[in-house]
């Protein structure tokens, strides 16, 4: 499996999807970095459309490509999300946050028409839990908030940067990574998550997602929540 050709072939499905005057979200991570990339192609080539970005990162690479950006200031309703993620499952229950954007990213995807996920196919499972659910929490509660998750089943270790130093997200806060294994009910499990004092928001993006393209060697595999069909 050529996973950077997955990831390139399943942006380039989603940039078609994209029409003139659209408010479009702009996803974090490798494979919407691609997606952002042939957005920028489709601009240069004269669509006209306005990016928000999920990230810093995203944000410098949008306007590095000519992307004219706006923000949720301006517009609270997005026509269309591009975003990656780190799991999907056959219902488009989502693990997202492996890169640390998971906050902007849920926000984005929350007013947004049409959420469409990319992935190479090494993303897509039968059940969530394998990768594990980023958990974005305020550094004062952090401690607390492990031991609770912990609590649930979890083994939890927060997300580090260089040199022992705790990563820290474009709003200033922790991430911490919580490997439940396989997830029996990750509506309960986000349930838990969210009534949790000092946790900001977490990686589990359910019933959110409106279509994910699953780049399959050169192909494209479309899913819905019910049915799945090639989109060659
Ligand atoms: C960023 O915070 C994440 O939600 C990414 O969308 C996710 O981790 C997928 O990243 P890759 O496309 O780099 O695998």
């Amino acid at each position: 499996m050529n996973k950077d050709l997955e990831k390139e072939t399943a942006a380039r499905a989603a940039v078609e999807l994209v029409r003139d005057g659209q408010i479009v979200g702009l996803g974090t991570g490798s494979t919407a970095a691609y997606a952002v990339r042939f957005l920028g192609e489709r601009v240069q080539a004269g669509l006209r459309i306005r990016g928000i970005p999920t990230s810093v990162n995203t944000k410098e690479l949008a306007a590095s490509l000519g992307i004219p950006l706006t923000t949720l200031e301006e517009f609270q309703q997005i026509d269309i999300t591009i975003d990656g993620a780190d799991e999907v499952d056959p219902e488009l229950r989502l693990i997202k946050g492996g890169g640390g954007a998971l906050l902007r990213e849920k926000i984005v995807a929350s007013v947004t028409r049409q959420f469409v996920v990319i992935a190479d196919s090494s993303k897509q499972v039968a059940s969530l839990g394998k990768f594990p659910v980023p958990v974005e929490v305020i550094p004062f509660a952090q401690t607390l908030v492990a031991k609770k998750i912990e609590g649930l089943g979890a083994s939890v270790k927060a997300r580090e940067y260089a040199y022992g130093n705790p990563f820290v997200t474009d709003e200033g806060h922790h991430i911490l990574d919580c490997s439940f294994g396989e997830i029996a009910d990750p509506e309960e499990l986000a349930g838990e998550l969210d009534r949790m004092p000092g946790v900001v928001e977490h990686g589990l993006f359910i019933g959110m997602a409106n279509v994910a393209l699953i780049g399959k060697e050169n192909q494209v595999i479309e899913l819905r929540r019910a049915e799945r069909k090639s989109a060659g």
